[in-house]
């Protein structure tokens, strides 16, 4: 399988909301990444669903939705009444983590879990089997435009050995700081998704972007 980018919406232009839509259904990508942020999980707050909305009425593609806010398990219903196709919690925030994800699936979805970059991916063994992603976070969430933190190689590797070791169909997706320079890096270690904010949004010509990224990790 090729490897998926996934474009950040968090860097898009809101003033043209339904035109950066569009423009991710007529590219090349997978997935529209959507960041929702809370202002106390994170230091920032982006949306919620005011922006869900203009998201499931136009997107042609999977929904992934990025909770990184306390306590999901308030929303999983709301997510899913919303059109979320992947709903991913921050292990960080879940104290019931397996009651959480299974809810997740029991909503429709798929189910996902983020770990923040301190986080030791042997965190989710135990939950592995109920992870239809794991999100390695190669920055510490809250802001688009930082810079990729390097010890995410290592554990995209320990990540891989232990999905292959469980037999489970768990994709691996990587979120910050992702480029043109380490998108192949970061397919050859593993990654099967990647998310793409500035990188994409802060180019000249989006679509191309994208379409040089899905080349380079083809
Ligand atoms: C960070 C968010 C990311 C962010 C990525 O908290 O979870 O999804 O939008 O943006 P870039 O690609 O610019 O690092
Ligand atoms: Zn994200």
């Amino acid at each position: 399988m090729s490897g998926m980018i996934a474009p950040s919406i968090l860097s898009a232009d809101f003033g043209k909301l339904y035109e950066e839509i569009d423009m991710i259904n007529q590219s090349e990508a997978d997935w529209f990444h959507v960041d929702v942020m809370d202002g106390v999980f994170v230091p920032n707050i982006s949306f919620g669903f005011p922006v869900m909305k203009p998201l499931q009425a136009k997107a042609q593609k999977t929904l992934d939705v990025h909770l990184m806010i306390v306590d999901p398990d308030r929303y999983t219903k709301a997510f899913a009444d919303a059109g979320a196709h992947v709903l991913t919690v921050h292990v960080e925030a879940c104290t019931h983590l397996h009651r959480t994800l299974t809810n997740i699936r029991n909503h429709g979805m798929k189910a996902g879990v983020a770990i923040n970059p301190h986080t030791p991916v042997e965190t989710i063994k135990e939950v592995l089997d109920l992870c239809d992603v794991v999100c390695l976070m190669s920055v510490n969430p809250g802001f688009g435009g930082q810079s990729f933190i390097e010890n995410t190689y290592n554990k995209i590797k320990s990540l891989k050995a232990m999905i292959q070791a469980a037999g489970t169909n768990t994709l691996i997706e990587i979120d910050g700081g992702v480029s043109l320079s380490n998108a192949k890096l970061l397919t050859d270690a593993g990654a099967d998704v990647l998310v793409a904010g500035n990188t994409v949004f802060a180019s000249p010509n989006p679509t191309q972007t994208i379409a040089e990224l899905k080349q380079l990790i083809k």
